[in-house]
């Protein structure tokens, strides 16, 4: 059987050190807000190249502090994307504040800079730039639009730990940049986990008081907090995980190369890469016309590629007829049908990758 993606063979690879790092923390006595957490926030932000890091408990947690620390709330907009995980959106409603959604544009699949004019109002307050399957999105015409109309950027580096722009990391650009940390993300725990990045001293002691209750003194809440923490046992393991995080990102690539070599010349649109963007292909992600007969073909050799994402958020039951959105969402609405994601993760080997290559291959 070959998955889209595979947590359990990185465990494998890493299996000793995180049986020790979890022994470790089960004699410490220390399950919260701990040295591992600490230790991780600072080797994660060294890595990202910010003054801060703040572990909280998942991605979406991490993208709903992040725009409460920053006091977006109640009938603040925000523009995003409608291609992304439905979290970026429910992140923005659980702050209270009202999302707008931007097509994306057709090369890259990303935030499309020329729709942001049409929907910014004296309402607008940020943009979530969504570095989607492993790359940056086109960090210098959103910055450019954010700089001029004064709008906050927040990037939603998820899918992109380790990514560059420019030769800079993803999440040291925006005001704050927010991270899942998910099983099967490149930088992934054995459970939810997700990480707050910035430079800003004063935000960050923010997201640190609201992740626990509000408070910067025990037992005192100087604002409305909650719950978000990341435990000491996620943190260990992501320490673990972060010391890999660039030669697996680099076994990826090998992959997603030898993919593109073998793939030349198929009827399929191959992911391509942006000028100034180095990627670490979180997702190969194709396009096609002929999707589900791809798929039907792959599961029957074994192979289970995935859907990244098989319905735009403007159209899912829970969101349909009340987001805001561009006038042309056709982009969006039209590569929902046709993307797939490759089965890529470090552990994959050339030869299941040619399996891969010859499943669709055999497809006419
Ligand atoms: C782009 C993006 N944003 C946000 C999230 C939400 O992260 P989590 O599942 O850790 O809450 C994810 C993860 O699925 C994601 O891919």
């Amino acid at each position: 059987m070959i998955a889209c993606a595979n947590p359990l063979a990185q465990f494998h690879s890493d299996k000793s050190e995180i049986e020790q790092a979890i022994h470790r923390v089960l004699e410490s006595g220390s399950y919260i807000l701990g040295s591992e957490l600490s230790g991780l926030e600072q080797e994660f932000a060294a890595y990202i190249g910010t003054t801060h890091a703040i572990g909280v408990a998942n991605g979406t947690d991490a993208l709903e502090l992040a725009l409460r620390s920053l006091d977006i709330s109640t009938n603040d907009e925000v523009i995003t994307v409608s291609h992304t995980a439905v979290a970026t959106i429910a992140a923005i409603e659980a702050a209270g504040a009202v999302p707008v959604l931007v097509d994306v544009d057709p090369d890259f699949y990303t935030l499309d800079p020329k729709q942001l004019a049409e929907v910014l109002t004296p309402r607008t307050r940020a943009v979530i730039a969504v570095h989607l399957y492993g790359q940056a999105a086109d960090l210098d015409e959103i910055s450019a639009f954010c700089q001029k109309h004064n709008l906050i950027l927040i990037e939603d580096a998820s899918q992109a730990h380790g990514a560059k722009w420019r030769g800079q990391r993803l999440g040291s650009i925006g005001q704050v940049a927010c991270f899942s940390c998910y099983p099967t993300k490149n930088l992934g725990a054995l459970g939810d986990a997700g990480l707050i990045t910035t430079s800003d001293t004063a935000l960050a002691l923010k997201i640190r008081m609201l992740r626990e209750y509000g408070w910067r003194e025990r037992y005192v809440s100087e604002l409305v907090g909650r719950n978000s923490r990341l435990d000491e046992f996620q943190a260990a393991i992501l320490r673990i995980k972060l010391r890999r995080l660039d030669e697996n990102n680099g076994k990826r690539l090998l992959l997603a190369s030898h993919y593109t070599k073998c793939l030349a010349g198929e009827s399929l649109r191959l992911p391509g890469i942006r000028e100034h963007a180095e990627h670490i292909f979180h997702l190969y992600v194709v396009k096609t016309d002929n999707r589900q007969s791809l798929m039907a073909h792959m599961k029957a050799q074994d192979i289970y590629p995935g859907v990244h994402y098989p319905m735009p958020v403007h159209l899912q039951p829970a969101y349909k007829g009340r987001l805001r959105t561009a006038r042309s969402m056709t982009v969006t609405e039209k590569i929902a049908h046709q993307v797939l994601s490759l089965p890529l993760y470090p552990e994959l080997s050339m030869a299941m990758a040619d399996q891969v290559c010859a499943a669709i291959k055999g497809v006419k």
